[in-house]
C-alpha cells in the first residue's frame, strides 16, 4: 500500500495511486488480489471479496478472467457480495446487475453458485426490510468482507449509497438521484426505463470491510474523484467517508486525477517545474481565481496565490501577463481549416495546402454536431472537402417510440408493393406493442437485428438531415458502422481486428490533412473513448506514410466534458447565427431528444447543453481579457 506520501500529496486524504492507464491499474489489483486468495487458500480459508458493478470493474474482471485461465488462479474458496442492485429486475434484465456480474466474471470463473450473493432485486417491497438484514447476517457469517472493490458515481455515490447516505448506514432500499439515473440512460435506452430505486449495502456495511479500492477511469470522474480524495467528509458526497478507513486506497488513471490539487494547480503544493504549458495554466487559473482579466494581474497576486516563483524565473507580472494573453490570442481562428495566402506563424493550423481533406469521426451521429457544428460549417463553406465519417450506426440510442413510429410509417408505405419488406417490418412493429408496458421487461430486444437496422436507419437520416441543415451535401456522410458495436451494448462493447482494419481501410482512403477525433480521456469503456483508441492504433499502424507527416489531429469534446482555456490550441468563433444554425442541426437528431420532457427533464436536452457550453467558452474568453464573441468551439492538438 502506498503510505509514503510526497509533498505534493499534502492534500489527499486517501492514498491515491495514479497510473498510466486503466489497465495498468487493473492488472495491479488483479494480481493482489490474486495474491491474497492464493494465501488464503493455502492457509484452508476462505477469502471474502466485495465486488462492484458498473464500467470501472469490467478491466479488472477480465484480468481475474484471465488469471484463472491461464494462470490457474482458482476461486473455490472465494465467497463473494456484490454492492447493489437495482430493485425491480429480474435476473435476466439485461441491465440487471446480476445478468452483468455473471457475464462478466462469474460463468468464467470456478466460485461455487452457493458462494455468491448479490442482492436481490426482486424482493417485494414489504419484505425488503427482512432481507437486507439478512444480507447483511450473511456478511457477518461469512466473517466480514476481507477486500471491498468500489467504483464512484458522479454524484459522489459509492455502491448506490446517494448524497445524503450516512456514516452508519446499512444495506436498504434507496432512491436514485436524477444524475445517476441519467447516466444510466444509455444502458437502458432512455431514461425513463432507468429504474427508481436500489438495494444497497449501506456505507457503514462498507466502512466494515477490512479493505477498501476504490477504482476511478476518466475525465468525467475527476471532479467528483478530488473531492472524495481531497474534500471534507460530508454525506453530502458518500464516497469521501472513505477517508475513515484505516486501510483504504484508490486507484485512477491520469484522466480521472486530472482534478486532484498535485495535478490540478501542483503549484500550490509544492516546487513545480515552470514549462511554457505550466505557466499558461496558472496564469489563466490566476486571472479565473482573482475574476480579473490577463492583462491587469499585477505582482501582488502572482504572490498571494503561490505563484512568486514563476514571477521570479519569467516576470514581472507585465511580461508574463502579454505573453499567456498572446498565446491565448493566438488560438482564435475564424478559419479552422487555415487561411490561405495569409501568414500562419502565429495560427493554430497551416494556410497550404488549401483546399484540405478534413475527415470528421464521430463515435456516433451528432457526436460531431455537438462537439464542432459549427466548425464543420465553417470548413465546407471556405472551400475544404470535408467528410463526416459516423464510426458507429447508434442505433442503441434510438427509443422504442421513435422505431414503432418509423415501422408504421413504413408498414403504411410498403403495404401495396413490397409484401416481404412489409411482413419483416410488421414482426419488428410487433414485438414492439408487444413489449409495451411490461413492468421490469427488457425495454427493447437489444439483439434484435431487424429492429436495430431500422434505429440505424432513423440515425442515418437524421445525420444527413443535420449536414442538410449547415450547408454541406449528403455525400459528406460515410456510414462506416463498424461491427464491434453492432455485436455489443454499452459498456460491453469490445473492438477487434475487423474494426481496426475497417478504420485503416478509411484513413488509406482519404489521406487525410486534418483529423477532427473525440474520445480521448474518457471513461475507457466508453463508446468514444473506445473509438478514440481505436483510430490510436491505426494511427501507429500507420506511422510512417508520407501524408500522415502533413496531417494534424484535432480532439473535439461533446459538451458534458468541456474545454479548459488553456487546454486550448484552437478557438474558432461562432456569431449568434452560426450558433443558431449549430443548434438547428443538432435538433434535427429527434431521436436523442429526452423522451419525456414533462418529467422536468428538459435541461439534459442535447441542443441546449451545446448551446450554453459553446456559449460559456465564449464568456471565458471574455474574462480573460479577449474579444467577446457570442459562442465558441475548441479543439486541442492532438500530439501522439
Ligand atoms: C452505479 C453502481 C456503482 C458504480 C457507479 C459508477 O451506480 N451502482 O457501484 O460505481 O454506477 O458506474 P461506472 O463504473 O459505470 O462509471
Amino acid at each position: 500500500m502506498n503510505t509514503l506520501r510526497s509533498e505534493s500529496q499534502q492534500r489527499e486524504r486517501i492514498p491515491t495511486e495514479i497510473h498510466d492507464s486503466s489497465e495498468s491499474a487493473s492488472r495491479e489489483l488483479a494480481a493482489y488480489i490474486a495474491g491474497r486468495i492464493r494465501q488464503r487458500a493455502a492457509e484452508g480459508r476462505s477469502f471474502v471479496l466485495g465486488l462492484a458493478t458498473g464500467s470501472t470493474p469490467v478491466r479488472l474482471y477480465r484480468e481475474l478472467v484471465r488469471l484463472h485461465r491461464e494462470e490457474g488462479l482458482s476461486f473455490s474458496n472465494v465467497i463473494t457480495f456484490n454492492l447493489d442492485e437495482y430493485h425491480g429486475l429480474g435476473r435476466t434484465h439485461p441491465e440487471s446487475y446480476w445478468r452483468f456480474m455473471h457475464e462478466q466474471l462469474f460463468n468464467h470463473i470456478d466460485v461455487p453458485a452457493d458462494q455468491v450473493n448479490i442482492p436481490d432485486g426482486l424482493v417485494a417491497r414489504g419484505d425488503v426490510f427482512a432481507w437486507c438484514r439478512a444480507y447483511e447476517e450473511r456478511i457477518a457469517a461469512a466473517g466480514g468482507i476481507d477486500l471491498q472493490v468500489l467504483g464512484i458515481g458522479r454524484t459522489g455515490h459509492i455502491g448506490f449509497n446517494e448524497p445524503g447516505s450516512g456514516r452508519d448506514s446499512r444495506t436498504r432500499i434507496v432512491t436514485l438521484d436524477a444524475l445517476t439515473r441519467r447516466d444510466a440512460a444509455r444502458d437502458f435506452l432512455g431514461e425513463s426505463n432507468v429504474p427508481r430505486y436500489a438495494i444497497t449495502m449501506g456505507v457503514g456495511t462498507i466502512l466494515d470491510a477490512r479493505e477498501l479500492v476504490m477504482l476511478a477511469w476518466g475525465e468525467a470522474k475527476a471532479e467528483v474523484t478530488a473531492l472524495a480524495v481531497e474534500g471534507p467528509v460530508s454525506d453530502s458526497l458518500p464516497a469521501s467517508f472513505l477517508q475513515l478507513h484505516a486501510k483504504v486506497r484508490v486507484l485512477v488513471d491520469r484522466a480521472a486525477a486530472s482534478g486532484l490539487t498535485r495535478l490540478r494547480t501542483p503549484w500550490l503544493v509544492g516546487p513545480v517545474e515552470w514549462t511554457p504549458a505550466l505557466a499558461r495554466r496558472s496564469v489563466t487559473w490566476l486571472s479565473q481565481v482573482t475574476g480579473r482579466p490577463l492583462l491587469k494581474l499585477l505582482d501582488s497576486h502572482y504572490g498571494e496565490h503561490g505563484m512568486a516563483e514563476l514571477l521570479t524565473e519569467q516576470g514581472p507580472a507585465y511580461h508574463l501577463n502579454i505573453r499567456i494573453f498572446n498565446e491565448t490570442q493566438h488560438t482564435i481562428t475564424g478559419w479552422p481549416g487555415g487561411k490561405p495566402n495569409a501568414d500562419d506563424t502565429h495560427r493554430p493550423e497551416r494556410a497550404l495546402p488549401h483546399p484540405k481533406r478534413v475527415l470528421v469521426l464521430a463515435p456516433e451521429p451528432s457526436d460531431e454536431m455537438l462537439g464542432m457544428g459549427g466548425t464543420i460549417a465553417r470548413l465546407a463553406s471556405q472551400g475544404h472537402q470535408v467528410s463526416v465519417v459516423y464510426m458507429s450506426s447508434g442505433n442503441l440510442a434510438v427509443p422504442d417510440t421513435e422505431a414503432a413510429a418509423a415501422a408504421e410509417l413504413l408498414m403504411s408505405f410498403s403495404e401495396k408493393d413490397g409484401p416481404a419488406q412489409y411482413a419483416r417490418t410488421r414482426a419488428v412493429w410487433q414485438k414492439l406493442m408487444a413489449q409495451d408496458g411490461e413492468e421490469g421487461a427488457a425495454p427493447a430486444a437489444a439483439n434484435e437485428q431487424e429492429l436495430r437496422r431500422l434505429k440505424g436507419l432513423i440515425r442515418r437520416g437524421e445525420a444527413r438531415s443535420a449536414l442538410r441543415t449547415l450547408g454541406l451535401p449528403t455525400e459528406a456522410a460515410t456510414f462506416l458502422g463498424l461491427p464491434f458495436y453492432e455485436k455489443g451494448r454499452y459498456r460491453q462493447f469490445r473492438p477487434g481486428l475487423e474494426d481496426f482494419e475497417m478504420l485503416r481501410a478509411l484513413l488509406v482512403r482519404h489521406q487525410p490533412h486534418q483529423v477532427f477525433v473525440t474520445g480521448a480521456d474518457q471513461d475507457p469503456s466508453s463508446l468514444g473513448a473506445l473509438c478514440f483508441d481505436l483510430f490510436r492504433k491505426v494511427l501507429a499502424d500507420l506511422k510512417g506514410e508520407a501524408w500522415l507527416e502533413q496531417c494534424r489531429v484535432w480532439l473535439y469534446r461533446t459538451p458534458d466534458k468541456r474545454w479548459a482555456p488553456h487546454e486550448i490550441d484552437m478557438a474558432v468563433p461562432l456569431s449568434p447565427d452560426q450558433l443558431a444554425q449549430k443548434v438547428q442541426a443538432i435538433y434535427q437528431h429527434r431521436s436523442q431528444r429526452s423522451q419525456s420532457p414533462s418529467r422536468g427533464e428538459l435541461h439534459s436536452e442535447e441542443w441546449l447543453q451545446a448551446e450554453q457550453a459553446a456559449r460559456e467558452l465564449a464568456k471565458a474568453y471574455d474574462a480573460l481579457g479577449l474579444a467577446e464573441y457570442e459562442a465558441i468551439e475548441a479543439f486541442s492538438r492532438w500530439k501522439g
